[in-house]
């Protein structure tokens, strides 16, 4: 069997405005516009992600939080409805998941044998979080791909931020072994937003992007400190600053799936490809790839 690859990664935050406003038949709420810039980067995106045929998509997001460990997915297949409860009005969203349950308990084997904490899901009531379920719908709107979720476990970046990244890059080392053995060809998805400072009031429009800005200057400074060294491939010396980002701009990236991701894919040195970004509720979002391939690196 061939060895196993990550063949890209993307930074794939999940806003549900996004999905809201791409009006798919699973959610419920209608939309009239909005958020284009980001959608349109989902898009461009997403055709360099099909163009890989992937066999597998694996997501990290900071909405399914664990406290004892990193927990994963046990059953071949999930069907719910997933409701953001800050924003019910506008995800009301009828999923219906296929799981590669063998690739998602290899990556729990591989994190048992490194000695973190695992738990599996086996309870087929289980409702999946709307973040993942937000960023497999903006690169996969089709779900013709067989997925892993993995849980972020929020315990060590409780005791700080440096603690955490070290989790998320065992969990990474974890994930990569884990691909390789499987033989598989993985795209991951690190499911957060840059800085995430937000208003806390929603004009009567939801889609009205007059409203629509960063929250404050010195957020949109960080964001573009950040871009500009995945553009650059300036990747160690982003993880470097990664504790210093998530305290200045509140960001979303302290759920620890951007380090996972980096990480797991060993830390990549080539520039990254910026689809997009734009604000949402005055958070950063950017849609961020990182393809060997198109950066001409071999993997
Ligand atoms: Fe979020």
């Amino acid at each position: 069997m061939a060895k196993g690859s990550i063949v890209a990664g993307v930074l794939a935050p999940h806003p549900p405005h996004l999905v809201y406003a791409e009006n798919p038949p699973q959610n419920e709420p209608r939309a009239e516009c909005g958020w284009e810039v980001l959608r349109w980067g989902y898009e461009r995106c997403r055709a360099n992600i099909k163009a890989l045929k992937p066999d597998v998509l694996i997501v990290h997001s900071p909405h399914w939080p664990t406290f004892v460990g990193h927990h994963f997915l046990g059953l071949p297949r999930f069907q719910g409805l997933s409701v953001d409860p800050v924003f019910p009005h506008l995800f009301r969203y009828t999923y219906d998941v296929a799981i590669d349950v063998p690739l998602s308990l290899a990556i729990k084997e591989r994190c048992d044998q490194a000695g973190m904490t695992t738990s599996v899901v086996k309870n087929p009531a289980f409702r999946l979080d709307y973040g993942s379920i937000i960023s497999l719908h903006l690169i996969n709107p089709l779900w013709d791909i067989p997925v892993v979720f993995i849980s972020a476990n929020q315990a060590a970046f409780y005791y700080s931020n440096e603690i955490g990244a070290q989790v998320a890059a065992d969990l990474g080392h974890a994930t990569r072994a884990a691909i390789e053995e499987s033989g598989k060809r993985c795209v991951l998805l690190a499911s957060c937003s840059l800085s995430h400072r937000h208003f806390v009031n929603e004009p009567e429009i939801p889609e009205d992007m007059s409203y629509e800005r960063i929250h404050h200057h010195g957020q949109y400074l960080w964001d573009m400190k950040v871009l500009e060294m995945m553009r650059r491939g300036q990747t160690r010396e982003l993880l470097d600053i990664m504790p210093e980002f998530i305290e200045m701009a509140t960001s979303e990236v302290k759920a620890g799936c951007l380090t996972w991701m980096l990480e797991a894919m060993g830390v990549p040195d080539y520039p990254a490809e910026v689809h997009a970004y734009g604000t949402v509720i005055g958070t950063g979002n950017a849609v961020v790839e990182w393809n060997p391939m198109r950066s001409g690196r071999t993997h």
